[in-house]
Formats: structure tokens, C-alpha cells, sequence
């Protein structure tokens, strides 16, 4: 929420002198004063705390998340030369993500978040458009109802987000978007589902639009990723919303909504293996030594995923 915005209401907070304190305390006093400050928080286990805890109602399930987090809980997944196990977690999540999604094994991340995800699918696209297109100033096509998450990269990597309405069935328009492309379109986005109304976009016509014209499609499945290949598996009727769609050539999918995990951890895919490096940074000109990192962050916390190996610090 944003506290500062005209009209919202600012949530009460009461604060003690905002200062270092002079005397440590005993860690009962601070541990109780911590839970005194969350009796006005939201009762997650209530059942009305949708889209900020998606929870399983597993007790089991909360039990093993809980170990494995206090177990990873210091450990940093900035270098997986030093953590073997990190290493091997993150290639078998990923993995196990690539083959829900129908790519290839390797052809994806794990990163801290659908926007995190979202934020590597528009930059990978912005530079594709110029290293291979020549285009300089890219966009980004997308229905109004598609995250703000897509609006905020655009925002960081200086791009312009067009944004097209939506159809009376609450689906993105593949005709408007049609009509918003030209020769500076670098992505144009559908949602699997769309947050506002939780309906699947027209995702084969916005693929085939977007390959029609040379132009790569990512496919927001933040919040279906983790759920609609289990909704197909028990028979539902799933719209088409993975690679199996022709033309699709990048998907988020965030693991700690409907995958259940706690916060900190979302995938993001591609149909070419190849663009995974894409997404890659590397610095060779600091006294420290070869820096090199695949995903946005740094140092990364290896807790929430039960791995992460989010920067590689390849040598010191
Ligand atoms: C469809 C969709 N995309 C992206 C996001 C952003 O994910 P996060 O809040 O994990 O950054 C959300 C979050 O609810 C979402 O529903």
C-alpha cells in the first residue's frame, strides 16, 4: 500500500524515540515486545488475507517450510561455489518449474518475486529488441488489467508501457494490442490470470500476434503458474497459457503464491534456453575479482526458497 498516496488512510503506528538505544535488553523483553506489536496485524490464517498470504491450511506442510527455513536461515546465495546444496536445490527447482511450463530444463531462474521475475522478462526483452532488432527506444504492449509490476520495470529500464483496454469478458483485447504495436514493440504481455479479475488472457492469439511480427510474448503467470498445470491434471478445462502455445517465449510463475512457499521466491522461463544469459550481469574491472550474477540481487537469502542462488560471486 502506499501510505503517502492522496485519500489513503495511513495505518496507526505507534513508535518509540527514533533512536539507537543505549543498553542492550534481554532477548524474552524483546522477543515479547515483538509480539505485542502484532496483535493489530492481519490474521493470515483467517481466510481473508488473499494475495498477501496464500495459505495451504497444512500444518505439515507449515511444519516442514518452518525447518527448512530456520535450517537455511544464515547461509547466503550469493556464491554457490560455497554452497553445493544451494546449487543443487536451485537446479532442481528450476527444473522441476521448466517441465510444469513445457521448456526446457534449464531455460529458466529462480528470483525473489513475480516482480523481480517480471523485471528480467522486460529487460531481456528491451535487449533483444536492440541487439537484434536495432530497435532504440523498445516498448511494451500489454492489456490495462496486467500488473503494475510491468508498468515498474518499464519505469526502471526507461521504457514506455502501452497499455490497451480490456474485451466485456474481462480478457485482454488481442485487437487493440494489434493496434498498438509498431516497429518499436519489443514484448507484448497476457496474463494467466490477470490479478483484477483472475480470467485468462487470449494467450494463443496474443502469442501468434506478437511472433507474426518478429516481437517476443511473456506470459504473467505469477499468480496461475503453480496452479493451473495441477487444475489441468484434474481435469478442468484450462485455457492454453504455457509454451505449448506457439509464439509464447517467456513466463513468470511465483512460487510463493500458489506453490506455497514463503515469500521470496518466483521462476522465470523461456522458450530458448540461450535467454537465460541474457538476463546475466558480469564486471571483470574491480580489485575484488570477477563478479558475476544471473539474477537482479546480490547477496540473497537461501531461507525462503529452501535455496537460492541468486548472485554469483564467482571469485574474490
Ligand atoms: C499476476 C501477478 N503478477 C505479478 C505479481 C507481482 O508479484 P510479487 O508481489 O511477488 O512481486 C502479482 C502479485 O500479486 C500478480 O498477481
Amino acid at each position: 500500500m502506499d501510505t503517502d498516496a492522496p485519500g489513503t488512510d495511513r495505518p496507526t503506528v505507534t513508535m518509540a524515540p527514533l533512536a539507537m538505544p543505549a543498553q542492550g535488553r534481554p532477548a524474552t523483553e524483546v522477543a515479547s515486545e515483538l509480539a505485542s506489536m502484532r496483535t493489530g496485524d492481519l490474521d493470515w490464517r483467517g481466510g481473508r488475507s488473499f494475495s498477501l498470504v496464500y495459505n495451504p491450511d497444512d500444518d505439515e506442510l507449515e511444519e516442514l517450510l518452518e525447518r527448512v527455513g530456520a535450517s537455511f536461515l544464515h547461509e547466503n546465495g550469493l556464491n554457490p561455489f560455497k554452497y553445493p546444496s544451494l546449487a543443487r536445490i536451485e537446479s532442481e527447482v528450476v527444473a522441476a518449474a521448466m517441465s510444469l511450463f513445457h521448456t526446457s530444463p534449464k531455460a529458466g531462474s529462480v528470483t525473489s518475486g513475480g516482480t523481480e521475475s517480471l523485471f528480467l522478462a522486460v529487460y531481456t526483452a528491451r535487449e533483444h529488441a536492440r541487439s537484434e532488432r536495432g530497435v532504440t527506444n523498445p516498448t511494451v504492449v500489454a492489456a490495462d488489467t496486467v500488473h503494475p509490476a510491468v508498468a515498474k520495470a518499464c519505469h526502471y529500464l526507461g521504457m514506455e508501457l502501452i497499455t490497451t483496454g480490456h474485451r466485456d469478458d474481462l480478457r485482454a483485447d488481442p485487437e487493440a494490442m494489434a493496434a498498438a504495436m509498431d516497429d518499436r514493440t519489443a514484448l507484448v504481455v497476457g496474463s494467466a490470470p490477470c490479478y483484477p479479475f483472475g480470467v485468462v488472457d487470449p494467450i494463443p492469439e496474443i502469442a501468434a500476434l506478437a511472433a507474426s511480427r518478429g516481437v517476443l510474448c511473456h506470459v504473467d503467470a505469477c499468480l496461475g503458474g503453480w496452479m493451473l498445470p495441477w487444475m489441468e491434471r484434474l481435469g478442468r478445462e484450462v485455457p492454453p497459457w504455457d509454451f505449448r502455445v506457439e509464439g509464447v517465449t517467456s513466463l513468470s510463475a511465483d512460487i510463493h503464491k500458489y506453490g506455497y512457499a514463503f515469500k521470496g521466491v518466483s521462476t522465470i522461463a523461456y522458450r530458448d534456453p540461450a535467454m537465460v544469459r541474457r538476463q546475466w550481469f558480469l564486471y571483470d574491472n574491480w580489485p575484488g575479482g570477477l563478479y558475476g550474477s544471473p539474477t537482479t540481487a546480490g547477496t540473497r537469502p537461501a531461507a525462503a526458497h529452501g535455496r537460492s542462488v541468486g548472485g554469483h560471486q564467482l571469485s574474490r
